[in-house]
């Protein structure tokens, strides 16, 4: 199978339809956990994202539980009517506790005990006969299944091939890269990647790595749906506060379309 244009989803640049921002909520549950106790409530972040018009949650449940914990995941989901976006590692005790959840979304993310964060994307060429039961039982209860992926087409056309509707492109490339001519040819790549899944009928989102300074070329990538942005954010919160800081990274993402 390969990636070809697919003229119900081709979407041009004037059509560029507003970018969602799903917030990454996972390092307030870090700071909490550092002492052990309930403060600050990762649940009290997500209502503070609801009311200055973030558009979803993200929480990564990780199997060492480092930060979001498995009564986290309720509770976000009870306090505030925003669609959670659960990220999760493709381990069957993973697919159970969403198919008990039943996130909005869950993306399969992959996940080393020994990272520090989610370091690089799914391999979902690779781990075809892994992923593709996951996909289908997420799937068949109704929660829509994204693939966290590098920008690739080789990625892609597995994502295509496992019938995910929705795919999240990780821009720490992107992120990482030198300013210039790196910086651009990672851009370019991301851009390209957009159009090809968007012509080919899956949605695409990106994230990881995003800041104030790098956000808005990726934003103004038409093709782009959703930026799920998070340790940036929460960072940036302890001098502004979250309100300030969603709202800023909103500005900088519509100003950009
Ligand atoms: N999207 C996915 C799938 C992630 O795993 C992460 C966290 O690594 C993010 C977005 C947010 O990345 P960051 O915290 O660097 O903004």
């Amino acid at each position: 199978m390969s990636v070809k244009e697919h003229p119900a989803n081709a979407q041009s640049a004037s059509q560029a339809a507003r970018l969602r921002l799903g917030v990454n909520i996972d390092h307030v549950a870090t700071i909490r956990n550092a002492r052990g106790g309930d403060h600050p409530d990762p649940v009290r972040a997500a209502q503070i994202v609801a009311a200055v018009g973030g558009d979803g949650i993200t929480a990564h449940l990780r199997e060492d539980r480092r930060h979001i914990r498995d009564e986290d995941l309720a509770r976000i989901q009870a306090a505030t009517g925003l669609p959670l976006n659960l990220e999760m590692a493709a381990t069957d005790e993973m697919l159970e506790i969403a198919l008990r959840h039943r996130p909005h979304a869950a993306c399969i993310v992959p996940e080393r005990r020994e990272e520090r964060t989610t370091e690089g994307g799914l391999d979902a060429a690779g781990q075809h006969n892994r992923l593709a039961p996951i996909v289908t039982r997420l799937s068949d209860a109704g929660i829509r299944v994204s693939l966290f992926i590098a920008p690739e087409v080789r990625q892609l056309e597995a994502a295509l091939r496992l019938g995910a509707p929705v795919v999240e492109f990780h821009t720490g490339e992107y992120a990482h890269a030198a300013p210039g001519e790196a910086q651009a040819r990672e851009l370019r790549r991301l851009a390209e990647m957009a159009a090809l899944a968007r012509k080919n009928g899956i949605e695409p989102h990106a994230g990881h790595g995003l800041t104030y300074e790098n956000v808005v070329p990726v934003a103004a990538i038409p093709q782009l749906a959703e930026l799920n942005i998070g340790h940036y954010l929460i960072g940036e919160a302890i001098f502004t506060g979250l309100e300030t800081a969603v709202r800023k990274m909103r500005e900088l993402m519509d100003a950009a379309r």
